[in-house]
């Protein structure tokens, strides 16, 4: 038998436009919904400070910046700048990174005796032909650009890292006073996203020792036409797995920024298995319609956001 297929031009022609319209990559209509700030852990004197800049016509740059510094001059928050817990051999030392709504980022790593490692990290972003500076190299770049030098390790600090001599037992603790890595996300007026991340690192590390806050994927990433994701919580993990870097890829293919933080969670808690069980990590992401997200491995986490409703701060889901 003898089958003949012919088609109608008009039929074809339409046929053929169906076809041509489901290849082309969906345009979401983007809502917005006005600026909005949010913050890793219970910080909403940092919320504060950045809607305060984002509802008075600033930029989501600065608002994260100004969140962060807050944090930074917290003596009472002993994992962020002043006050923050020191290395094994009892010195300070501070990573920050900061990236804006054009792609650019600076970050400092290994910074001693200088406050705000997340301006430092923005000098780094503005002035210099660099993306990173380490060390003593951070630190006088920090004073040729006037910052002032300053003990970091308070008798607080000092009191406990001297407690912990007595052990010298190293485990990084989950949930450090419920207030770890502070990394803050904003999106302004315009619709523009930024974030920024600045910590002490973890309690005790060994001398030398980097984490995810000063690691542009890893520790923070934004992406201007997707959205933006930063991290808390056991830096070794959240490297290995570029944590931020995924949940923007994830969110560009269309999930939420709470998939996305669940689906980063579960990739490390899938590769590190019953080890997941004594270590934290903490992801928050922001997107360009300013829906937001958190997850977490552990219970005790939580994400502080600042939006036209009010400033809130909300236990976050976790996997156990
Ligand atoms: N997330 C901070 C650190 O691991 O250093």
């Amino acid at each position: 038998m003898k089958i003949s297929i012919s088609f109608h031009p008009i039929v074809f022609g339409l046929t053929l436009l169906a076809i041509l319209f489901s290849c082309q990559p969906k345009i979401e209509e983007v809502t917005f919904k006005g600026p909005i700030a949010i913050g890793t852990w219970n910080v909403p004197e940092a919320t504060s400070e950045a809607y305060k800049v984002l509802s008075t016509g600033g930029t989501a740059i600065d608002a994260v910046e100004v969140g962060c510094r807050l944090e930074e001059a917290n003596e009472q928050g002993q994992s962020v700048g002043k006050g923050g817990l020191p290395d094994r051999e009892g010195q300070v030392t501070l990573d920050a990174c900061i990236m804006d709504s054009h792609g650019n980022s600076g970050a400092v790593v290994y910074l001693k005796d200088i406050v705000h490692a997340v301006s430092v990290a923005r000098k780094v972003m503005e002035e210099t032909p660099h993306v990173m500076l380490a060390g003593d190299g951070a630190k006088q770049f920090a004073i040729e650009q006037g910052f002032p030098v300053e003990n970091l390790l308070t008798e607080k600090s000092k009191a406990d890292w001297e407690k912990w001599k007595e052990t010298s037992s190293y485990k990084p603790v989950i949930n450090i006073e419920n207030h770890d890595t502070i990394g803050m996300l904003a999106m302004d007026e315009n619709g523009n996203l930024s974030g920024a991340c600045t910590t002490s690192g973890l309690a005790y590390k060994m001398a030398g020792r980097v984490g995810d806050s000063p690691i542009i994927g890893a520790g923070l990433y934004v992406d201007n036409a997707v959205g933006a994701a930063t991290a808390t919580g056991l830096g070794e993990e959240i490297v290995k797995n570029v944590g931020s870097f995924l949940i923007v890829e994830l969110m560009r293919q269309g999930k939420s920024p709470q998939e996305a933080c669940e689906i980063a969670v579960q990739r490390i808690v899938d590769r590190t298995g019953d080890k997941a069980k004594d270590f934290q990590v903490g992801f928050i992401a922001l997107n360009k319609k300013g829906e937001y997200g958190s997850f977490a491995i552990h219970k005790g986490f939580s994400i502080t956001k600042h939006d036209v409703g009010g400033n809130a701060n909300i236990p976050s889901p976790s996997y156990y």
